[in-house]
């Protein structure tokens, strides 16, 4: 049986791996390809369905991206999105202009209902817009669907040639029933069956693992956090024998992490080495305060201890990562802002020995990762793992690193961890900060100077926004007077309330 699949053609926007998420919800596969995907490579897929993305161009620029006119012809059904919208309505005839007044952000659309885009929902709905040009005129056969108080052609349709585009993003989250709407044009426009899952998405990386990497070894950087051991369960299904895990000890994991993280692995089926890099990583990072600089350096330190490692193992041709979709979009990809360099991401040298990177995990989310390795077969422990971030406490130590302050912190750290789990409380993500701030405490008679450490605990399901979690004022009094009774060189206990946006989760 043919499985349905989706192409979504991408313009240089920022959410086309959410718009392939959304396909994914609605039991659809789909695969994201360049704008300029030839014609005849469309054909081959013969996808369902087309969805084009948006992109920060103006049609009219003479280098905006521009895809081939004769993709509206081939009968396969499209939807155009913001830029793609307007991609669609240029190449066929309509017109685009600047708008009068550019709208940004959650925008009232109303709606016509009878359009099988919309079907089943109000007339007023909420859209995401974020667009400085509109749809003046639509094509020849189009008809329009919706509008704002400022723009007469949010979505206009050719229903007979089954061509839709909406100038809103239905794919984020501010547009609350874009989903419903993604689904309408899977289903009421391309005939979806909706047969795809996860088994699916299994199989599909497993054959684009075995693809890239042939007969070649693969060696895997494992810290032990879902990401990583979900890619490593991946890729001893897919390439047996070919991988090689190695975990870095650089020193900057948490309270009893490494030898957790080798006793889990130890005993597995996979070729573990454990590396104890402690001074290498700590001389490299010594003098260093800049959250960016200390993110570089650790990401080329690993890939210079990977390098080493391979080169002791033999012929070695690709580095294997648990990179996931969120550590993409904020190291700057797309022409999105870099927020911060995730070290699996924007941290790795140019200069690189190895010839490919292996990144199954790429294009999905947390919670999508964690269904992954649950199918295959990890520990609900395991799978369910807060995640840790690649540089590891050198990032929740702000300032310079030292080994006194990151004991300092391990120990903080343990005793909120201990803490937080015994009140059952729901966070998905906590831990404690050492900042460089040091302030005036008393103990016994006597004056203390010692640092402030923060606690973080939010809640969130794709740490790529969170609230801070709404902690009782026992716990976080008992949290605070066992961190300064208990660990050297703490005087003060502050909790962090902000949420992201604006702040981040991590400090640093
Ligand atoms: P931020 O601080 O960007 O964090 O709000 C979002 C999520 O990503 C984790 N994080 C990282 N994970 N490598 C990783 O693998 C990194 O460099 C990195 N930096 C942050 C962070 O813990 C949170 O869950």
């Amino acid at each position: 049986m043919r499985q349905d699949t989706v192409l979504v053609l991408d313009f240089g926007g920022q959410y086309k791996e959410l718009i392939a998420r959304r396909v994914r919800e609605c039991k659809v596969y789909s695969e994201i390809k360049p704008g300029n995907m030839p014609i005849d490579k469309i054909k081959e897929v013969s996808p369902i369905g087309i969805i084009l993305t948006g992109g920060p161009d103006s049609v009219y620029e003479t280098d905006a991206p521009k895809c081939d006119p004769r993709l509206f012809e081939l009968g396969i059904p499209i939807l155009g999105i913001c830029y793609g919208l307007q991609l669609m309505t240029y190449t066929l005839g309509g017109l685009v202009a600047p708008c009068e007044v550019s709208e940004y952000g959650r925008t009232e659309v109303t709606v016509d209902t009878s359009c099988v885009l919309f079907d089943g929902l109000e007339e007023k709905q909420i859209g995401l817009m974020s667009h400085t040009d509109q749809v003046t005129r639509p094509p020849e056969g189009f008809q329009v669907f919706a509008h704002t108080a400022n723009c007469k052609c949010v979505a206009i349709g050719n229903v007979e040639k089954k061509l839709y585009g909406v100038q809103f993003h239905p794919e984020v989250e501010n547009t609350p029933n874009g989903t419903k709407m993604i689904y309408n044009f899977l289903y009421g426009v391309c005939g979806a069956t909706g047969r795809y899952n996860m088994r699916d998405y299994e199989a599909k990386m497993i054959a684009a693992i075995r693809e890239q990497v042939g007969d070649s070894q693969v060696i895997l950087g494992l810290s032990g956090g879902v990401d990583s051991s979900v890619c490593a369960a991946l890729l001893a299904k897919a390439v047996p024998g070919q991988l090689h895990c190695i975990f870095v000890d650089h020193g900057l994991m948490r309270k009893d992490e490494g030898d957790e993280v080798q006793a889990a692995f130890s005993n597995r089926d996979v070729h573990f080495i454990r590396v104890n890099a402690e001074d290498r990583f700590l001389s490299k990072l010594k003098g260093v305060v800049e959250p960016e600089k200390k993110r570089k350096i650790i990401g080329e330190e690993f890939v210079r201890v990977f390098e080493e490692e391979s080169r002791k193992l033999g012929k070695v041709e690709f580095l294997a990562q648990g990179t996931i979709y969120p550590d993409v979009i904020e190291s700057g990809a797309n022409n999105s802002a870099n927020i911060k360099s995730h070290h699996n991401v924007g941290g790795l040298p140019k200069d690189m020995s190895f010839i490919g990177l292996v990144e199954p995990l790429r294009g999905l989310f947390k919670d999508e990762v964690r269904a992954l390795g649950r199918q295959l077969g990890l520990k609900k422990n395991f799978v369910e793992r807060q995640p840790f971030p690649g540089p590891g406490l050198a990032v929740r130590v702000i300032g310079e690193i030292t080994k006194e302050k990151l004991d300092i912190l391990r120990e903080a750290d343990a005793i909120f961890r201990y803490e937080m789990r015994r009140s059952r409380i729901k966070a998905d993500q906590y831990f404690a900060v050492l900042t460089d701030t040091r302030s005036v405490g008393v103990m016994g008679d006597f004056r203390t100077y010692g640092y402030t450490v923060a606690l973080r605990a939010v809640q969130t399901t794709d740490f790529m926004t969170c609230r801070y979690a709404p902690l009782s004022h026992n716990l976080l009094g008992r949290t605070a007077s066992r961190i300064v009774n208990e660990v050297r060189g703490v005087s003060r206990v502050v909790y962090d309330i902000t949420g992201k946006p604006p702040a981040t989760i991590e400090w640093e």
